[in-house]
């Protein structure tokens, strides 16, 4: 029996998939351990979204070799979409990697631990890639397990990606679009929410697609949910992550209609520029993506609207960053994640297009987006004081032991007075008003 630790990377499909994988070995009698030392094996779980991402995943497995060739029964692994993205090679190429499971084996890694040579014997290497069957069984029966959770819970709604967007590697790690059925995932929200969760995110790589194939859609998934969980302590339901040629009127509408559901939408528009969506191949244009924000704040006003951007991709003119910069300074994003642009093997865009963006440049164009969304955050939090809102309260502020944070419903973070001693406010709802701003903190008063 093995004391293993966790190191995740990536977004929240990977940490979710990370507690799932702990789950599935916690069943099997081995020891998960939230401190890397006690460990004898680290399992790293990684994105392969950026360069950048896979390589901080190689430097600290390097950091790890004087412990393995100290420690004879030490073993290292790797789980998630680097190790699908390249399979058996990362086991070949690393030679200190033990063992490695692609992103729809995970529910396996018991099995490919059980193969693991013993203490000194490093022969065998482990690897297991690939679907496990068309439906992902062995992941829903990850999923089927009574997780314990704390505030915030996590679940799957779909896993895979149908859109080939030309610069991104998803499709080809996590494999095509598989919604999970719709009575499933209640029944999982439901026994989170029994456990203690106050807030369920659910989570799919297009959530907006869900359920298309079978005739269902993630606004009859949310009124389900709504309904199942009627009894339970459930006080919110998020969901992530949302393609704008998919959101429809019907799912902001639901939104706005459940009060448990919160008003936030992560829409991310990747560019500004009509040229490179349609070299990105995103299945939109400008004109359409600002009918979608409209739309959303027509039905919403104060919803809370997060973006993603890629800067100097592939032929991306000043003209066309200035058309990006330009949505950015109007569209009063509640926040906006920028990358720069970085070519991923297999993708059409690394394969087809040039990437003739200098890296000077595209390090220009992403500090520059980041300083304009600066400034929109400063005069939106600006605009904000005064008005009322609400907090799920998550517990006392990293950076002042006076005062506590939670999140309002529009994905705001705010900071509040610490409650009267001997009070514990975690997991509650409670009322504030803004009384001053800073880019990405709210400061509140206790109403
Ligand atoms: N290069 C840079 N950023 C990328 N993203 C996805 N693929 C790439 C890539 N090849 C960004 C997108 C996506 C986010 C998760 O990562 O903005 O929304
Ligand atoms: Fe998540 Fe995509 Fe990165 Fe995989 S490649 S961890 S799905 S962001």
């Amino acid at each position: 029996m093995r004391k293993i630790h966790f190191i995740t990377f990536g977004c929240q499909m990977n940490k979710l998939d990370s507690e799932l994988a702990a789950e599935a070995l916690a069943d099997a009698g081995h020891a998960v351990v939230d401190d890397e030392s006690a460990a004898d094996t680290i399992i790293f779980n990684t994105c392969a979204v950026r360069d950048h991402a896979e390589q901080r995943v190689v430097s600290r497995l390097a950091q790890l070799v004087p412990r393995r060739l100290a420690d004879p029964s030490f073993r290292i692994g790797i789980m998630g979409c680097f190790a699908e993205r390249e399979g058996g090679k990362l086991l070949r190429d690393l030679p200190h990697l033990d063992f490695a499971v692609g992103t729809r084996q995970f529910p396996n890694l018991p099995k490919a631990i059980e193969e693991l040579g013993n203490a000194g014997d490093r022969e065998a290497k482990p690897g297991l890639f690939g679907p496990d069957g068309r439906d992902h069984p062995g992941v829903h029966q990850a999923h089927a397990r009574g997780r314990h959770q704390g505030l915030h819970g996590f679940v799957s709604v779909m896993r895979g990606c149908d859109n080939r967007c030309s610069y991104c590697v998803v499709p080809d790690v996590r494999g095509g679009e598989i919604s999970r059925p719709a009575q499933e995932i209640a029944t999982e929200v439901k026994a989170l929410a029994h456990a203690g969760a106050k807030e369920v995110t659910l989570l799919g790589q297009n959530i907006d697609a869900y359920g298309k194939r079978s005739g269902g859609s993630l606004a009859n998934l949310l009124r389900l949910i709504d309904l199942e969980t009627g009894a339970t302590g459930l006080l919110r339901l998020r969901f992530v992550t949302s393609h704008p040629r998919d959101i429809t009127r019907d799912l902001v509408e639901t939104v706005a209609e459940i009060p448990r559901v919160c008003p936030h939408f992560h829409m991310p528009a990747q560019s500004g520029s009509d040229a490179v969506l349609a070299a990105m191949r995103r299945g939109y244009s400008r004109g359409e993506y600002d009918e979608k924000l409209a739309m959303i704040r027509e039905i919403i006003p104060g919803a809370g609207i997060a973006s993603d951007f890629i800067v100097g991709f592939p032929g991306e003119t000043e003209k066309d960053y200035l058309a990006t910069r330009d949505l950015t300074a109007r569209a009063c994003f509640q926040n906006s994640f920028i990358f720069k642009y970085s070519p991923r093997p297999g993708t059409p865009s690394a394969e087809e297009m040039e990437d003739d963006v200098p890296p000077e440049e595209k390090k220009r164009r992403n500090n520059d987006l980041l300083a304009v969304q600066n400034a929109v955050n400063a005069a939106r939090g600006a605009g904000l004081v005064g008005r009322r809102l609400e907090a799920l309260v998550e517990g006392v502020s990293s950076r002042d032991e006076r005062r506590w944070t939670g999140r309002s419903a529009e994905n705001h973070i705010c900071v509040f007075d610490a409650p009267p001693e001997g009070e514990d406010w975690r997991g509650r709802l409670v009322g504030l008003e803004v009384e001053s701003a800073t880019p990405l903190t709210l400061h509140c008063r206790v109403v």
